[in-house]
């Protein structure tokens, strides 16, 4: 549960069938990417929603004790990526066996959970299953020097997290990754990224220009209130391949 940012792409070979090797994090090419703020402006407070995807088809697995996992997020860091740096990431997750990752879901629900990536390794809640087309909302609030995830399901708090700020939040960003395990994670739907919502501690009239599209389309992303508050309707992610180096990229590590 890392950035793709800290992702090379290995396999240059465009178009062909990957055969990714075990073990691995592999990204999908669709995403959006915002930050940093210009001045002393810091993201103070990110909320959206999410009804997952029909879970990944296709999926395969050689041992069941090493098992694939698809993750769905969306984060906010000091950095760009960097492994340095906590990531607020509260994400869906799925596998073709729930129980290995904690989560009493079946395989045809996501699980969700409050969650953060840090240099010490990560630190989450237990996974709750998120029932059939569910509209999940999230919140990544800083509040003091604490960061505060809730993940809401209709109108109940299902998984929440406070976690020290390592440092003022200057970048929010989205991703899907597969973790190959034993196998391979097959395809990932589309879905959309709901009324996003960003405020800003300070007014950043530029704040558009560092929304980074990357085979996503968003509605608009724009301010009404001169530059604290920044929103967007929908970003529309595409379905992803796990399985095509067209859709994807292998990471590093
Ligand atoms: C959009 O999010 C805001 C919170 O930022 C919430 O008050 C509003 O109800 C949401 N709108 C929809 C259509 O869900």
């Amino acid at each position: 549960m890392r950035s793709i940012y800290a992702a090379v792409p290995l396999i240059a070979a465009a178009g062909a069938a990957a055969s990714y090797p075990s073990d691995r994090w592999v990204f999908g090419d669709s995403l959006f990417y915002l930050g940093p703020p210009s001045g002393n402006a810091r993201i103070t407070k990110a909320t959206y929603s999410i009804v997952p995807p029909s879970v990944p088809s296709g999926a395969k697995v050689s041992n069941a004790d090493d098992e694939v996992w698809v993750s769905v997020w969306v984060g906010a860091s000091s950095s760009a990526g960097s492994d340095y740096t906590n990531l607020y990431q509260p994400l869906f997750n799925w596998s073709p066996d729930q129980e290995s990752q904690g989560c009493s879901a079946t395989d045809e629900e996501w699980c969700v959970a409050a969650s953060t990536y840090t240099p010490d390794g990560q630190v989450g809640q237990s996974y709750v299953p998120v029932p059939s087309d569910s509209t999940v909302d999230f919140e990544i609030a800083v509040v003091d020097k604490k960061v505060i995830q809730t993940v809401t399901i209709g109108g109940k708090v299902t998984s929440q997290q406070s976690d020290a700020l390592d440092d003022p939040l200057q970048y929010l960003y989205s991703s899907n990754e597969c973790y190959t395990g034993s196998g391979s994670c097959g395809t990932l739907g589309g879905y959309t990224i709901a009324n996003l919502t960003v405020t800003l501690s300070e007014a950043d009239t530029n704040f558009a220009s560092v929304m980074d599209l990357d085979d996503v389309t968003d509605a608009t992303f724009s301010s009404s209130d001169g530059g604290i508050t920044w929103h967007t309707d929908r970003v529309t992610v595409s379905s992803i391949d796990f399985d095509s180096t067209d859709d994807t990229e292998l990471s590093s590590f």
